[in-house]
């Protein structure tokens, strides 16, 4: 029988190895709310999620998890007042400038989902060189998802199947799920397993609509910036204690980890 593995500080959370989910997504919500609740200005918030996001960008490497998607900013998170946007472009900017040989170190490969072009200059160019440099890394893939919604990912990759249909390269009969999900943002990495969602919400917000058609969903009334490796391995805990059916009945598939992807 494969051993647990447990971070050495939460003996009592140890989480098994070998039923591992493939890829966790997580809707990191609740900066403004912890800063509130702390009497801070929001942008506190964001800066304590970003340490949040370094110590499970961590513990995921430590545990041998594949993938980690992070939903850092959202399509309609341009809405919000322009201080905002301004203070988490640069939030990110200099995370991926200070992350950047941290991340090598541990072999983490960096990929980014969402629509590049409408970030700033600067952030599209240190994503660009961290994704540059960071592609052969094979420990672990860390997506983020910046600028992403599930809907205008679809109808971006609608449009371009009904291009190919429209100029005759391609027929109605050809399109299945194999060829949507290869046009996808998240093409080339596998479905979520998990999806985590922080701060007390209950909704997947235009994250990965397509993708998580078979995820198991876990909330947690925990706010993101107090999202650390406890938590992290909390929620790894349940998933491994789900009983996943992908449809069928509930015989021959197993629990977290064990059945078809
Ligand atoms: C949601 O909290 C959080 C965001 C919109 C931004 C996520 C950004 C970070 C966690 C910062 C660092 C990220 C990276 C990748 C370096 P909210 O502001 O909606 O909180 P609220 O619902 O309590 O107002």
């Amino acid at each position: 029988m494969a051993s647990t593995l447990p971070l050495s500080e939460f003996p009592e959370l140890s989480v098994d190895p070998a039923r591992l989910p493939r890829h966790v997504a997580i809707i990191m919500d609740g900066n403004g709310r912890w800063a509130q609740r702390h009497g801070l200005a929001r942008r506190e918030g964001h800066r304590r999620g970003k340490d949040s996001v370094r110590a499970v960008i961590d513990a995921a490497r430590e545990i041998g998890l594949p993938v980690l998607s992070l939903f850092a900013f959202s399509a309609e998170n341009w809405n919000r007042p322009p201080e905002e946007v301004n203070w988490l472009m640069e939030l990110f900017h200099r995370y991926l400038m200070t992350e950047s040989r941290r991340l090598m170190k541990r072999g983490i490969r960096i990929v980014v989902v969402g629509d590049k072009a409408r970030l700033p200059g600067r952030v599209c160019r240190v994503l660009d060189e961290v994704v540059a440099a960071t592609a052969g890394n094979r420990a672990m893939t860390v997506a983020l998802a910046l600028s992403y919604g599930g809907r205008q990912d679809l109808v971006r990759a609608v449009r371009r199947i009904a291009e190919e249909v429209a100029a005759g390269r391609l027929s109605a009969e050809q399109v299945d799920e194999p060829m949507l999900a290869s046009l996808l943002a998240t093409s080339g990495l596998p479905d979520p397993d998990l999806l985590i969602r922080t701060s007390g919400e209950q909704r997947i917000s235009n994250f990965f609509l397509y993708e998580a058609a078979y995820t198991e969903l876990y909330f947690t009334e925990t706010l993101w910036p107090d999202f650390r490796e406890r938590e992290f391995l909390q929620a790894l805990a349940a998933y491994q204690n789900r009983e996943r059916r992908f449809g069928a009945i509930g015989n021959g598939v197993g629990r977290g980890g064990d059945g078809p992807r």
